[in-house]
Parts: C-alpha cells; sequence; structure tokens
C-alpha cells in the first residue's frame, strides 16, 4: 500500500490552502513552448544571469515544471500548467518557472531535466512520465543540489523531497464503486486501465480491484477482460476495446476506464457496435470532452481531481525550496513510501462527478464553464 493519509489531516490543508487565488485559465504573464522539448521561460523577471542555481539578492530563483503528455488529458496544459505558473507569479514574482512538456517520452523528459538543471533550476516539479525511470532524474538532480518534487505520480526508489498527488487509490475505488452500481448482476466488466508505467495507474487499478475483486469472486459481477495501455494513448485504448468487444462477442456490460481520454476512445469502439451510451463507462479528470460525453450520456461518470489545489500546493513548496526555506509544515498531510523512504507527502481528495452534479463541483470551482463543456468535441 504506497498511499496513506488521515482525513483530520486532509481537512486542514484544505483550510490551509487558500481559495482566493484568482479564477483558473490560462496565464497571462508566463509563457513558453508547451509542446517542444525546447527549454522555455516563463516569469522573465530573475533570470539568473550567472546560471548559478544560489538565489541571488533579489530573492530570484528558477523553478522547472515538467509535465508528461498532452495526448490523453487536456489538464496539464489547461489547468496544471496556468495553475502553478499563476500561483509562483502571486508568491514570488522574481521566480521564474521553466516549462516543459515531454510528450509521453520518458528520454525526452530527461533531457529537459538536464537542461533544466545547466539552465540554473532550483527546484524539479516533475511528473513523470515513468515513474521507475524518473528515479535517475532525480539522482542527478540530487547530485546537483536540486531538490526534486514529485507530482501527480509518484516518482518510485529514488530520493525525493516531497509528493503532491490526489488520494489515487480513492480514485479507482469510485470508479470501481460506480461500476458495481451500474453493471446488472452477472454482468460482464472490461477494465482498461492506462499506462502500466505510471505509478497512479497502478493506484487505480488497485483500488477498483479493491471494489470489484470482491464481486467477481462470489460471481456477482464477471471479468470480461482487463489490460494496461501503454503511454496513455487513446489510440490503444481503442484498439484494446475493439479486441475485448471481438473476444467476448459483444457481450460486455460495463467498461471501467482510468480517465476520460481513454473513455472517449472506448466510446467511439462501442459506438461501432451499436453499444456506446448503453453500458457504463467511467473517467476521471472532468475533461471538457468528458463531460460533453457525460451529457450526451454516453459516458457515465468522471472523477473531478481539483488541480487548482494540487498546482498550488506544489508551488507553495517549491517556492520555498528554491528560496531556500523549510516550506510550511502544515502543507503535508501525510507520508507515501515510495520503495526508497516515506517522502512527506501532500494528498488531495478525488470527487465523482456525474450529468447530476457537474454544476456543484466543476462548474462552481471555475474548473471549467458549460460554454467550453458544449464546445468540447466528444
Ligand atoms: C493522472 C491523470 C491522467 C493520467 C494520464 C495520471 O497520472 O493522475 O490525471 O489522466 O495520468 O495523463
Amino acid at each position: 500500500m504506497l498511499q496513506k493519509k488521515t482525513k483530520a489531516a486532509a481537512a486542514a490543508l484544505l483550510l490551509a490552502l487558500p481559495l482566493a487565488v484568482s479564477a483558473c485559465g490560462q496565464s497571462g504573464g508566463t509563457s513558453g513552448g508547451g509542446g517542444s522539448a525546447g527549454n522555455s521561460a516563463g516569469n522573465s523577471a530573475g533570470t539568473n544571469a550567472t546560471g548559478s542555481t544560489d538565489t541571488n539578492a533579489s530573492g530570484s530563483a528558477t523553478i522547472a515544471l515538467l509535465l508528461p503528455e498532452t495526448a490523453t488529458s487536456a489538464r496539464y496544459e489547461t489547468q496544471d500548467r496556468p495553475d502553478f505558473e499563476q500561483t509562483v507569479q502571486q508568491l514570488a514574482p522574481n521566480i521564474k518557472v521553466i516549462y516543459n512538456n515531454a510528450q509521453g517520452n520518458a528520454t525526452t523528459q530527461q533531457q529537459q531535466a538536464e537542461a533544466a538543471i545547466t539552465n540554473g533550476a532550483k527546484v524539479l516539479v516533475l511528473d513523470p512520465v515513468d515513474s521507475k525511470a524518473a528515479a535517475t532524474i532525480v539522482n542527478e538532480a540530487q547530485q546537483a543540489g536540486v531538490k526534486v518534487i514529485s507530482y501527480d505520480r509518484l516518482i518510485t526508489g529514488a530520493n525525493v523531497d516531497y509528493y503532491v498527488s490526489f488520494d489515487n487509490e480513492k480514485v479507482g475505488q469510485l470508479q470501481g464503486q460506480y461500476i458495481a452500481d451500474h453493471t446488472p448482476k452477472g454482468g460482464t466488466v472490461v477494465m482498461i486501465d492506462g499506462a502500466q508505467t505510471d505509478n497512479n495507474a497502478l493506484l487505480f487499478a488497485k483500488g477498483a480491484h479493491d471494489v470489484l475483486d470482491p464481486l467477481f469472486a462470489n460471481g456477482t459481477l464477471k471479468k470480461g477482460y482487463e489490460t494496461y495501455t501503454p503511454d496513455w494513448l487513446p489510440a490503444n485504448g481503442q484498439r484494446e476495446m475493439e479486441q475485448a468487444l471481438t473476444q467476448l462477442n459483444n457481450k460486455v456490460d460495463g467498461v471501467l476506464v482510468a480517465n476520460d481520454g481513454l473513455a472517449g476512445a472506448v466510446i467511439q469502439a462501442l459506438r461501432a457496435q451499436g453499444l456506446a451510451g448503453k453500458v457504463p463507462v467511467t473517467g476521471q479528470d472532468a475533461t471538457d470532452a468528458g463531460l460533453h460525453n457525460i451529457l450526451q450520456g454516453l459516458q457515465s461518470m468522471t472523477v473531478y481531481k481539483a488541480v487548482k489545489q494540487e498546482a498550488e500546493a506544489a508551488a507553495k513548496l517549491a517556492v520555498a525550496l528554491a528560496q531556500g526555506q523549510q516550506p510550511d509544515a502544515s502543507l503535508i498531510n501525510g507520508k507515501v513510501n515510495n520503495g526508497t523512504k516515506d517522502v512527506p507527502s501532500v494528498l488531495l481528495t478525488p470527487v465523482v462527478v456525474t450529468k447530476d452534479n457537474i454544476q456543484d463541483t466543476v462548474i462552481k470551482d471555475g474548473y471549467t464553464t458549460m460554454d467550453k463543456i458544449n464546445a468540447a468535441k466528444s
């Protein structure tokens, strides 16, 4: 069991996170090459001309935000990045943010991390493409005296400084419970689990199995097909679902899908067999396309993770570390063992979203708008 947290501590954390940071959206003051492998500077003030990793007299320093992909979830470019950059800008206008997205390539990510270290980053906020392979990056960072915050996905087998994420096993439990509650008795369940190289995908699957395995064991439900999805790629997810349908002669009564990007692909495969909208399909991320599918009755639920809180927590930790300070201990609400150590962690709470509570959750929070959902391609 890789995740632990206490409810009281989680509540304390939520109180500690200010709700006042202005509405999310694209950050105006920062810019950078979202999709490219090259480095892009965010806040222009505070560039350290010497490339030294020391904070200079004006308090400037550099933080690198390294995100994993754009293919299966819109969250990284539309939520994580602007929320993070905005919070850093508010907390410490002199701190520069280097932003890179690895586009699903672990080697690219390592190069981006190395370049960021060379360019003076004092802190890496690293959402690893590959949870194990990223240990190399952590070792390199440590040798250079650079701190690493494992962002959203746990980096395993390495001496990371902090971990900021959600209760990811809980995400899988919520998805599993939805399938348990909405699949007819005796029905056949397909599980499309996301990338095995992502520690989160392992936790999502574990959480789902916590709920579904007893039902598979006592015959309430049948597990018809289960697979991980290389690189989280929707094209792979669609192929997997097509294979499941073929293998099961279309006898599919519920599909547990790890996220909204894959759910969209699964819906394509179901549609080709006349089954779209007829079986429960789960998701995660509350993407506009996922929410659009929910409103259309094609996807049944998604799991909303308040990325703004996650990005803000990571930004607060990163700014303190970049300024050579000890981060505020009240931010931390748990410890997660990553195989090397108990990593001080910030773990936030995921929430189920269905047709019935879109308004009260993602809209109320300013995560998205009805206009964006309606305009999204399903
Ligand atoms: C994240 C999800 C995301 C998935 C694919 C996971 O690690 O927690 O929010 O959908 O990766 O990028």
